[in-house]
């Protein structure tokens, strides 16, 4: 039977280092309508993703037919600002090609499984104060905003 459109075949697997351009132009897209909580310049979310690539337990790729359309980084030594150990979601980033698809649930919800195998019980993230789309998404995952804010941020937190 054919796979509806609006529902992809997805495909996760771990990061390699050749998805570097691929996720690059994923996060440059995925944060044009709020460029003020992402990087400015490619050159900057390449510096962005290097400093990922050094400070993950999870870095996954989504795929459709081969190709990177999202990614999450997952960091489960992570000390939050009270200096306890949190899984902290570092990234998620979706092309907007791919939104509505149900691939940000399929990547959080493996880092979430991972947060949950290295034994802690709270998941958390920063998230741009007007950045409603990925505040909404995060609420339908039963994430929930503390009072914790840091600027343009806003502290979201999930027990997993
Ligand atoms: C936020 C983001 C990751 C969501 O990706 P997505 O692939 O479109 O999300 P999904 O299709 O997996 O949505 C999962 C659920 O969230 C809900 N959801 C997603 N966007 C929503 C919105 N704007 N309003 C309400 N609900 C929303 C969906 O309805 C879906 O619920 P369901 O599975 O019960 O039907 C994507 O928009 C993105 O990459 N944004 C830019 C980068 C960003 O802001 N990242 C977060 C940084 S903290």
């Amino acid at each position: 039977m054919a796979t509806p459109q609006s529902a992809p075949a997805v495909y996760l697997r771990p990061f390699r280092p050749e998805d570097e351009p691929a996720l690059i132009d994923i996060y440059m897209a995925a944060y044009r309508e709020h460029p003020e909580y992402g990087e400015p310049t490619p050159q900057q979310a390449r510096r962005y993703l290097q400093w990922l690539m050094r400070h993950h337990t999870l870095f996954t790729v989504a795929e459709v037919d081969g190709q990177p359309v999202g990614f999450i980084v997952v960091d489960a030594t992570w000390l939050d600002r009270s200096r306890r150990r949190v899984g902290e979601i570092h990234e998620l980033a979706v092309h907007p090609a791919y939104w509505g698809k149900g691939i940000a649930r399929r990547l959080l919800e493996a880092g979430l499984a991972h947060i949950r195998t290295r034994g802690l019980t709270c998941a958390g993230l920063w998230v741009g104060e007007h950045n409603e789309r990925a505040q909404a998404f995060y609420r339908r995952l039963g994430f929930r905003p503390t009072q914790k804010g840091w600027g343009e941020w806003l502290r979201m937190v999930k027990r997993v």
